[in-house]
């Protein structure tokens, strides 16, 4: 098998300036692709700005003799987000790949947290990745071609304590990819979500110092990199990747039970044949929510 290669691709990665993002465009540039560093550069919370970061990776980018640009806008306002990626489009003529990554954390159990620290955490996760999608779909619906990956979490796939604000971002973001893909299907571009594990500055306030340097982000960035190529043919799919484990998340529904409309349902009749509603055995994957909803319809008595 060839090498996965991007020459010709132009990939925009959020939250580029550290972390998995950095990590994300050293390995896209050092394949060929041409890349936007994008990062706001502020604390991990989300307060202040700076460019070092970013420009420090398109410097890394550069020395070795791949092609980069730094952006420094946040993703989390429409204006700012569109000039993410016109910087593309302007500097490259064109996107072909965007990995939705910037994220902070603002952690607090639910009664504590602030008004301001939930809506920021939406802000930055979901309406951001909503933001640079929408801007970047215009130019790959154009061009019949395009890979968007976004960064969700176990946070919001399996839940946490004191992520409320995050987890719910996070599996927005699995929503918001599955229905893109179900809008790109026919202009080939393919939406996915990585649920990744690695030592960065933001698990490094919650992983022990020995791990964050056990699970790196170089461990994640090939799967979501081999999600970025033309090989990658799958859409609305979440994988996993971190410490060099790799794998397959799903909404599973089970085969369930179809009682009878017209007899009249009951809370009792719930409660009798809880144990076969509740069973995941044999259940199966929906591809849309018309799929779904087709074969209730079908079924139903
Ligand atoms: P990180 O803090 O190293 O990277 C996030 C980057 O996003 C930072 O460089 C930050 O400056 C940038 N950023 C923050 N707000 C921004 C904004 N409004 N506009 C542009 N850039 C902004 O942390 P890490 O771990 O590399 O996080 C990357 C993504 O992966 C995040 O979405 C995070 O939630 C997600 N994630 C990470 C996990 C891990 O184990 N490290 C686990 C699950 C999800």
């Amino acid at each position: 098998m060839s090498e996965l290669r991007f020459d010709g691709r132009v990939a925009v990665i959020t939250g580029a300036g550290g972390g998995l993002g950095k990590a994300y465009a050293l390995l896209l540039a050092g394949r060929g692709a041409k890349v936007v560093v994008n990062d706001l550069g502020g604390t991990f919370d989300g307060e202040g700005a700076d460019s070092t970061p970013a420009q420090k990776v398109v410097d890394q980018i550069k020395s070795t003799g791949g092609e980069a640009v730094a952006n420094y806008e946040s993703v989390s306002e429409w204006d700012s987000a569109q000039k993410i990626i016109q910087a593309a489009v302007d500097h490259y003529g064109q996107i072909d790949i965007l990995i939705n990554n910037a994220g902070i954390l603002r952690d607090k159990s639910l009664l504590k947290m602030e008004i301001a620290d939930y809506l920021k955490v939406i802000e930055v996760h979901l309406n951001g990745t909503y933001y640079c999608t929408k801007a970047a779909f215009a130019h790959m619906r154009e061009q019949n071609y395009g890979r968007i990956v976004s960064t969700a979490s176990a946070a919001g796939v399996y839940g946490n304590f004191g992520q409320t604000n995050y987890g719910a971002a996070k599996m927005g973001i699995v929503g918001l990819m599955n229905c893109v893909c179900q809008e790109g299907a026919r202009y080939g571009v393919l939406a996915n979500t990585v649920v990744p594990t690695a030592g960065t500055r933001l698990t490094a306030t919650v992983m022990p110092p020995d791990v964050v340097d056990k699970v790196k982000p170089e461990y994640v960035a090939p799967m979501v990199v081999y999600m970025c190529s033309e090989q990658f043919q799958e859409s609305g799919k979440i994988y996993t990747a971190g410490g060099g484990y790799y794998s397959r998340a799903a909404m599973v529904e089970g085969p369930g039970i179809f009682l009878d409309t017209g007899a009249g349902i009951t809370p009792d009749m719930i409660a009798r044949q809880i144990e076969q509603i509740r069973t995941l055995e044999d259940g199966r994957e929906y591809s849309s929510a018309m799929d779904q909803t087709g074969y209730v319809l079908s079924k139903m008595i």
